[in-house]
């Protein structure tokens, strides 16, 4: 068998670091949100190639709890590109069985990015055949402070009995599998705090490409790579 030819199951579940949109930009001279919008543009491919190669959950890291850091003109072309993702994208994505979830932390979002992203996710709530996550001002740490207040807040601050099936409930992630396979964009080799519990156990597969060049052959590549790991959770080798 050749090395990239796969041997596995599709992953059921990708989450993606979609890093790179910058230098993208930088190298042909433009700035930065250049770089971002022909991101979107990725978006869009990734979702409907992600289906294609029987990947049922996609989970995209689209702004961190650390991206705050950035120029506030940087940060408010971020929060204007999810707006006009939502706006061209959200009745096709409907039409097409897309349930659609926004990940991350509400507070410190404006009540009309609130209200936008209630109107999202239930409109598409009831979709079935493709899930799209959106992690957006999310931060893995952020995550699992914020799980853990609600239980403490649900269980009277008594946590002595709560198992790990019970904490995922509080997650945002609540209900969805873990991510089988992480991939990472643009040459860095860091998890930048994202979905810290959950991807206990993926399979990490970095790319060079560049987010807005990450293509069907990209995508293709690194479920090949993955395909070709041996998950062990902790055991023996499968055979
Ligand atoms: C996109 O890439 C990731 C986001 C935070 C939106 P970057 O904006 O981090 O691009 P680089 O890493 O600076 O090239
Ligand atoms: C991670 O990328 C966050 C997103 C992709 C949204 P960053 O570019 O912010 O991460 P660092 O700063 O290189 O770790
Ligand atoms: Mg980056």
């Amino acid at each position: 068998m050749s090395e990239t030819e796969p041997s596995g199951p599709a992953p059921q579940h990708v989450a993606i670091i979609m890093d790179g949109n910058g230098r993208w930009a930088a190298s042909r001279g433009r700035p930065r949100a250049f770089g971002h919008r022909k991101g979107v543009e990725a978006v869009r491919e990734a979702v409907r190639n992600a289906g294609e190669l029987g990947v049922r959950h996609l989970t995209l890291f689209s702004f961190s709890t650390e991206n705050w850091n950035r120029p506030a003109a940087e940060v408010e072309a971020l929060f204007e590109l999810l707006r006009r993702f939502v706006a061209a994208d959200l009745d096709r994505l409907h039409d097409e069985g897309v349930r659609v979830r926004i990940l991350g932390r509400r507070e410190g979002l404006s009540e009309e990015l609130l209200n936008l992203i209630a109107s999202v996710e239930s409109r598409t709530a009831e979709n079935e055949k493709f899930c799209l996550n959106i992690a957006f001002n999310y931060g893995g740490r952020d995550e699992i402070v914020r799980a853990a207040r609600r239980a403490a807040l649900d269980h009277d601050g008594d946590l002595s009995k709560l198992s790990e099936a019970d904490f995922t409930q509080y997650l945002d992630t609540a209900g969805l599998p873990d991510p089988d396979l992480v991939i990472r964009t643009s040459g860095e080799h860091r998890i930048s705090n994202f979905l810290l519990w959950q991807a206990a156990y993926a399979e990490f597969v970095f790319l060079d490409t560049l987010w807005p060049d990450f293509d069907k052959a990209a995508f293709e590549r690194a479920i090949a790579e993955y395909a070709n790991r041996d998950r062990r959770y902790g055991g023996v080798r499968h055979g």
